[in-house]
């Protein structure tokens, strides 16, 4: 039996709506092999230290692929060759800080161990990282999360500052990294927490701490 042009319609209409954005999704974002982070480079550390400042004024040029591996490296990267160490200390050795790359065509997740960066949206959410004009045009945003399922063996009421305090480690990792490379970077509280987070797709256990726009200083 025929079936009516309107059920055809209706047919086609449901189609659309559950095969495109599955399709979407799938032609989304591929994963990055990174550079394997070069570690014997950089300034000495008292005159990196002299040029740690905040920069508010970014060149919208990508970052290359070896710039972005060594600066999460420098971040939040494993450091202990035989062991799962990082360049950043945290309470119990948690690790609960997961690094969040915000870039033009979409934003991943750091994987420190593969030296990869894991898609997670195909998406520029840029604008939504900060309430400051630069936040969308600097080609990368690092959002910092707190995964606090993995924060078990710290106190309920301690995980919150825990989570601060690793924050600020691994920031102070990318401003000294920034200040001997030349580029420019900025830690940032301002940005609308709950619409960043819900365009993320994160659970209610992942909380972001900060984010931090790093680029080339504009010239
Ligand atoms: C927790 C925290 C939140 C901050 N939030 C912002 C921000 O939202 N926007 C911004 O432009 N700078 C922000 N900053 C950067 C500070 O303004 C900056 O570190 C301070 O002015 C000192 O400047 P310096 O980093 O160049 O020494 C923040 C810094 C910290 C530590």
């Amino acid at each position: 039996m025929m079936k009516k042009p309107s059920l055809y319609i209706a047919h086609l209409s449901l189609m659309v709506l559950l095969v495109l954005p599955a399709l979407a999704a799938g032609q989304a974002l591929k994963a990055i092999q990174l550079p394997a982070p070069q570690m014997d480079g950089g300034r000495p550390l008292m005159q990196v230290l002299k040029d740690r400042k905040s920069s508010r004024e970014f060149s919208p040029e990508k970052l290359p692929a070896q710039v972005l591996s060594n600066m999460l490296w420098a971040a939040f990267g494993v450091n202990r060759p035989g062991s799962t160490g990082r360049t950043a200390p945290s309470a119990s050795n948690s690790q609960e800080m997961d690094v969040y790359v915000a870039a033009a065509d979409g934003l991943y997740v750091y994987d420190a161990k593969a030296y990869a960066l894991k898609p997670v949206l195909a998406e520029d959410i840029r604008a939504l990282t900060g309430r400051q004009a630069f936040a969308k045009d600097a080609p990368v945003n690092l959002i910092y999360v707190a995964d606090l399922s993995k924060a078990t063996r710290a106190a309920p009421a301690d995980r919150d500052f825990y989570a601060a305090a690793h924050t600020g480690f691994i920031s102070q990792n990318v401003y000294l990294y920034c200040a001997s490379e030349g580029l420019a970077t900025v830690v940032r509280a301002s940005f609308d927490r709950a619409a960043l987070a819900k365009a993320m797709g994160l659970r209610p256990d992942q909380k972001i701490t900060l984010v931090q726009t790093v680029g080339y200083p504009k010239k």
